[in-house]
């Protein structure tokens, strides 16, 4: 067995209300610093896990482990300063609000103002487009720019893992390599990232590890390299089979 993960979502037992469960049993681990994606397809339950893992959804059964301690159960407000944060499918800015204003609402849980303020400054190396634009409303921004305050705003408090749902969601190629780009420099900067795309290819070759999530359960996981080498994710995610076969 590997080393010990720092997210672990185990045997996880989700659904909305009364209706059928979402998640059957799942589990997903996320090493330290590195790059786990899900993929499916829609109404596969992707966002459902980081949902689950960042307290909005309760779970029916099942664990969730930070670091070794158990968090089940923990409120969405509490997970920032346990070292997890969530970046939510859509968008998220306060539009009437700076981009500034934004960024430093993710600090709320630090009240060392010397340490935000050295978290100011790495989020601006990171995203420049939050330095050259601190001072200008967020709702001014183009749909990639905003995606790169909400990234910002989830770095401050220097999580040991950040959730992101669909960050290429909307944005042209340009942007898109960026924001794998930014992953990556996550993953450099000792943050680990569990990441949902629907750009399943692309998200893979960045990323450590995959899991295919289907009917509620990792259907195929392994190292990202090995899945995009693997005919079943095809036939699994994107439903195309060999053209001998069909
Ligand atoms: N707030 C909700 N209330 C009730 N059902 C929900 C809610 N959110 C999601 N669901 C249901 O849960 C299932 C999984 O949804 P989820 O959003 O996790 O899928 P997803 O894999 O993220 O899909 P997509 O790729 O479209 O974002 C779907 O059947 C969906 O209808
Ligand atoms: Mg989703």
């Amino acid at each position: 067995m590997a080393s010990e993960p720092l997210l672990e979502l185990r045997d996880i037992e989700a659904g909305y209300g009364r209706a059928a469960l979402v998640l059957r049993g799942l589990t997903v681990r996320v090493p330290p610093a590195s790059v786990v994606c899900l993929v499916g397809p829609n109404g596969a339950g992707k966002s459902t896990v980081l949902k689950v893992a960042s307290g909005m959804l309760a779970p029916r059964s099942g664990r969730i482990l930070l670091e070794g301690t158990d968090i089940t159960g923990r409120r969405p407000q509490q997970m920032p300063a346990a070292g997890l944060t969530h970046v939510l499918q859509g968008h998220s800015v306060f539009p009437e609000m700076t981009v500034g204003e934004n960024v430093l609402l993710g600090a709320y849980a630090v009240r060392d103002k010397a340490r935000t303020a050295e978290r100011v400054e790495f989020v601006k190396d990171l995203f420049p487009v939050v330095a050259q634009r601190w001072d200008a409303l967020a709702g001014a921004l183009s749909g990639g720019q905003q995606k790169q305050v909400e990234f910002a705003r989830s770095l401050m408090v220097s999580p040991r893992v950040v959730l992101l749902d669909e960050p290429s969601m909307g944005l042209d190629p340009k942007a898109t390599e960026t924001v794998f780009a930014q992953v990556a420099r996550m993953r450099e900067a000792g943050t680990a990232v569990l990441l949902v795309e629907q750009n399943a290819r692309r998200a893979l070759q960045t990323a450590d590890l995959g899991c295919v999530l289907d009917l509620g359960r990792v259907h195929l996981s392994g190292p990202a390299a090995e899945l995009l080498a693997d005919d079943r994710l095809g036939e699994l995610y994107l439903g195309t089979r060999r053209a001998s076969t069909s």
